[in-house]
């Protein structure tokens, strides 16, 4: 019957909504970007990863780009003396390059200065207007220019000796300001906005949602969405009013809608936005401002906002204003940008901030990457162990013997068990590391299962009917290695392929659904043994050599280090 429906919907032309639309903030122009704009980017692409393995079917759309209008950008712009429109393409075009070298495939990548984003816009505010929402006022308060908003007393910090306020949240300075402006009232939108934020899992993490809350326990004012021209002059005209330009925030928000085509026929078919990922810096717009602004306009608010908190440097935010930044392509040398990836997404987690250390990145990437992954499967892959360079299948009884005589294989094989459905709900909510943590947890076990199975005194050379034995050994280290390569597709995703690649791992077998078939759940491996692919290198990631700072040196873990080296040693042994 619902089949039918949807097929009699889809023969006139309208779509069943199967639709999975996920945004990033679209970033400033004002600088170059950092690992703070990586970062939610890689998130946000993770998430998109996770969800087209695991549900082939849904239609998953990724959207990204660069916010261009705005007095912060004009300033930026003369700064450098640079035309204010070339200065936008120069550095949305590396934001574009950044995203591209971390393997970031947004379906769209949207500037703020395209022509149909300004249709979009435009058409947005007629609608705000002819509904009754907008009105014109003398507006004055203190104004936050790099903040691009208007402070209350409270958010705000008197410094006594200069007599400069200065924004609390951000302590960029303000400015008093006069002038006549467009008011949008948000004032009505309180109930709705407050019952749209309680709704289950829209605010995740809940401590946003929280919040969220508490701000909409205040009367909310009504916000201004304009600003005279002679003053904001690169940005979007208020339609019908010459002097006055839309306040960049609104502009900046509709870009969500221009992506999708709005307000062209069709839009409504990825709308609204299954998750929406923003930094906790810009909540309010995205938690009040941006659902009332959709309300008031007859459209349906984002399903999901996934806020994340910050990196930060030395305690402080890490921001182009601050001069504390760190470049990801410079980041990249260092760590290859797979790794940049993984760090980020090992180390980060969304309640609350994580402080970006090379130490810290050199220790992890080197014990996880190279040493628990890297290094099992160049030792699967060894040719003294595997001089036919195959993926073997188990052999049956061996399988059953060493399930029941080591408790290292029986270990192995409940994490294996357990990592689907694990790893599934850890990427529901977009805890990645997590995901990370139950990755390595399995490799760790893998690792424990191959050193305690001891397959070198197998080797070939001793006696044949030990072959068996050996490759039952190999293909239970593969499938754990298989296993953990397609659940790391979403964080790592060339890493995860040169894993697969290597050990010839069909393309249609890389989804999620193939974490049900390996030794733990079938006694012998289903597409039967086949030969590794040559081409790829079993040398998955180099350790980072490179000396570490004399300073640094000493926070590093004694523990951790002679673990490493314990396993170079054994290493050698093997
Ligand atoms: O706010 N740590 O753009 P923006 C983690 N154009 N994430 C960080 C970060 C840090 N230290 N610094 C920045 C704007 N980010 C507006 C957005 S959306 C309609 C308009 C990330 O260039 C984080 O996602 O200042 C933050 O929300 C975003 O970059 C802000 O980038
Ligand atoms: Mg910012």
């Amino acid at each position: 019957m619902i089949v039918r429906r949807i097929k009699c919907l889809r023969s006139l032309g309208i779509r069943y909504n199967s639709s999975h639309y996920v945004t990033t903030p679209i970033f400033y122009v004002n600088a170059a970007p950092h690992i703070g704009h990586l970062y939610s980017a890689v998130i946000a692409d993770a998430h998109c990863r996770y969800q087209r393995i695991r549900n082939p079917e849904k239609n998953v759309r990724l959207c990204t780009g660069t916010d261009e209008h705005g007095t912060k950008i004009q300033q930026a712009a003369s700064l450098h003396g640079i035309p204010v429109a070339k200065y936008c393409d120069d550095i949305s075009e590396r934001y574009r390059e950044v995203f591209k070298s971390a393997h970031i495939l947004p379906d769209d990548f949207i500037r703020t200065t395209e022509e149909r984003h300004k249709r979009a816009v435009a058409h947005f505010w007629r609608t705000l207007h002819s509904r009754g929402h907008i009105y014109s006022a003398a507006y004055s308060g203190w104004y936050c220019v790099s903040d691009e908003t208007f402070l209350t007393d409270s958010q705000l910090r008197l410094d006594e000796a200069s007599g400069t306020r200065y924004s609390l949240e951000s302590g960029h300075p303000v400015e008093w300001t006069e002038e006549t402006n467009y008011m949008f009232r948000l004032s009505q939108f309180q109930d709705d906005v407050r019952h749209w934020v309680k709704q289950e899992a829209r605010i995740r993490p809940a401590k946003f949602e929280k919040i969220l809350l508490d701000t909409l326990s205040e009367p909310l004012p009504d916000v201004s969405v304009s600003r005279p021209s002679n003053r904001v002059h690169w940005a979007i005209p208020v339609p019908d009013d010459d002097s006055q330009t839309v306040y960049v925030w609104l502009d900046a928000l509709v870009n969500y809608l221009s992506s999708v085509g709005y307000p062209n026929e069709g839009y409504s078919a990825h709308w609204p936005p299954a998750q929406q990922v923003i930094g906790k810096d810009i909540l309010k717009f995205h938690g009040i401002y941006w659902p009332a602004f959709l309300m008031a306009a007859g459209l349906e608010p984002p399903g999901q906002l996934h806020v994340h908190s910050h990196w930060t440097v030395d305690g402080q935010k890490m921001s182009k204003s601050k001069h504390n930044v760190v470049d990801p392509v410079q980041a990249a040398r260092q760590y290859t940008m797979e790794g940049l990836r993984y760090f980020l997404l090992r180390e980060g987690v969304a309640h609350s901030d994580g402080n970006y250390s090379h130490v810290k990145a050199q220790r992890i990437l080197n014990s996880e990457l190279a040493d628990t992954l890297g290094n099992l499967l160049s030792r699967a892959c060894a040719p003294s162990l595997n001089p036919g360079q195959i993926y073997p299948s188990s052999d049956a009884e061996h399988l059953a013997d060493l399930l029941r005589t080591l408790d290292a294989a029986k270990r192995l094989q409940e994490s294996l068990l357990q990592l689907s459905e694990r790893c599934a709900s850890h990427y529901e909510s977009n805890h990645f590391h997590l995901v990370a943590d139950t990755a390595m947890a399995t490799l760790h076990a893998a690792n424990n299962f191959f050193e305690s199975s001891k397959p070198w005194t197998l080797k070939a050379g001793a006696t044949g009917s030990n072959q068996p034995r050996l490759e039952t050994i190999i293909a239970m280290t593969m499938d754990a290695l298989r296993l953990c390569g397609i659940v790391l597709q979403p964080i790592i995703p060339q890493l995860a392929t040169r894993l697969l690649d290597k050990l010839s791992v069909p393309t249609a077998q890389r989804g999620w659904h193939y974490l049900a078939e390996s030794f733990a759940t079938e006694p012998v491996n289903l597409g039967g043994s086949r030969q590794l692919d040559g081409q790829t290198s079993a040398l998955l990631f180099q350790r980072i050599l490179e000396e570490k700072p004399a300073k640094e040196e000493q926070k590093t873990q004694p523990a951790k280090r002679s673990k490493s080296k314990k396993r170079e040693r054994r290493e050698t042994m093997s």
